[in-house]
């Protein structure tokens, strides 16, 4: 099919516009049609409401099933070479994330190896990732980098994920994670480090356009609050949106920072004082929530209800990386967002569409309404509940970008 020309996506049972009506957040709509446009969605609703001048169009019947919004993954470390199973291991003798990070493990046991790895090794194990993301349902993934640590080596995984986009039509947002964590070469000098990420990685990565956002390890063991301040603050010289990893272990006031500063999302968030959420509400700073690595390091889940009370909008993202979380399974986070963080099914679906959008700062995205992207997908469901409810089965029938189907 053409995607140059208009079609009509026929017989959907459930139609998700992610478009709020009253009451209806999702804005379902039972026996739903859509009109495509080009790579847009000109038109969706009720079938029985399609308007006379889209009834001869040329129609792609979804069959009975489920049609949602393509899934955006708006938390994700897809850059990486090698792997760290033997660390899962490690924990599940008892070790904690931490203690292994000390000990040279954590996300230094995966710099050795994506330094080493080629441009071409790189592009074809990120876009294999990509790829496994959008067999789940996923159409728009953030690919931060952040595990190489140099100048050279951060701008050189930004060209692999330019070059994975022009291999895939699923949508890509790349993010410079030079400050993931102080490189071994540095750690007598965090601060000429620091300057490195500010005066010379976050200006070339801008001049260059590689990156929609700047990304800091605001933890524990990784960069302070001071640090991480001048970090966005070199961001900001350079107009590009930053987001921060914070309250993973400890609380160092990185959403009051964030919300200061108007940064984009404040992920992990499982330590979180009450000013914070307070002040994220405020500013409209997006929660970005990682359930994936939080069950997997045994942490005590993120004030979801505190976030809800709050108005904080709350994202779910899958933290597919080679350490905490390895999967790009988003419905599985979905599952573990629901059961395990006690969000809504609802706030499951808005986590993955909506607010993940919101997250990205991608304004064209996240719903299937007029003018937005036409990246959606067949589910062989019923209602929203059936995907978190089926954990573990790929739910997936078709999935769509800009109006396209992918093979
Ligand atoms: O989001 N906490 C920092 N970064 C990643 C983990 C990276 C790794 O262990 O390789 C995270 O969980
Ligand atoms: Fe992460």
């Amino acid at each position: 099919m053409a995607s140059e020309s208009s079609y009509l996506v026929s017989d959907i049972g459930c139609l998700m516009t992610c478009s709020p009506q009253d009451g209806n957040s999702l804005g379902l709509v039972k026996n739903g049609a859509m009109v495509i446009k080009a790579s847009q969605v000109e038109w969706s609703g009720a079938a029985a409401d399609l308007p006379q001048e889209f009834l001869n169009l040329e129609k792609k019947s979804a069959e009975g099933r489920m049609v949602t919004p393509g899934l955006i993954d708006c938390h994700a470390h897809p850059i990486f070479a090698g792997h760290r199973a033997n660390e899962f291991e490690m924990r599940s003798n008892g070790e904690t994330y931490l203690d292994i990070q000390k000990a040279g493990g954590g996300i230094m046991a995966t710099l050795g190896p994506t330094r080493d790895a080629s441009i071409e090794t790189h592009v074809a194990l990120t876009l294999s990732r990509v790829q496994e993301a959008a067999r789940w349902g996923t159409t728009t993934l953030e690919a931060k980098t952040g595990y190489d640590l140099t100048v050279k080596g951060e701008l050189k995984c930004l060209n692999v994920a330019q070059a994975v986009q022009g291999k895939t039509p699923i949508t890509l947002s790349p993010t410079l994670l030079g400050a993931h964590l102080i490189p071994p070469e540095f750690s007598d000098d965090r601060e000429a480090y620091v300057k490195l990420v500010c005066e010379d990685m976050i200006p070339q990565a801008a001049k260059q356009k590689l990156c929609d956002a700047v990304d800091v390890y605001c933890d524990q063991n990784a960069f302070s609050l001071a640090e991480t301040k001048l970090i966005f603050e070199a961001a900001r010289r350079h107009n590009l949106p930053f987001k921060a990893h914070v309250g993973q272990f400890a609380d160092l006031g990185g959403p009051e920072l964030l919300a200061s500063m108007e940064g984009l999302s404040a992920d992990h968030l499982e330590h979180i004082s009450e000013e914070g959420i307070q002040a994220m509400a405020a500013a409209g700073v997006v929660a970005v929530l990682l359930p994936g690595a939080c069950v997997q390091l045994g942490m005590v889940p993120p004030p979801v209800t505190k976030f809800r009370n709050a108005g904080v909008s709350m994202a779910v993202g899958s933290d597919l990386n080679p350490g905490s979380s390895h999967s790009s399974n988003l419905p599985l986070a979905m599952w573990l967002a629901v059961t395990h963080y006690k969000m809504t099914v609802e706030e499951a679906w808005l986590g993955v569409t909506t607010h993940a959008a919101k997250a990205l700062g991608k304004t064209s995205k996240g719903k299937l309404h007029p003018g937005f992207d036409a990246d959606f997908v067949f589910w062989d469901a019923e209602s929203p509940s059936d995907i978190p409810y089926s954990f573990g089965k790929n739910c997936a029938h078709s999935v769509f970008t800009q109006g396209r189907v992918l093979n």
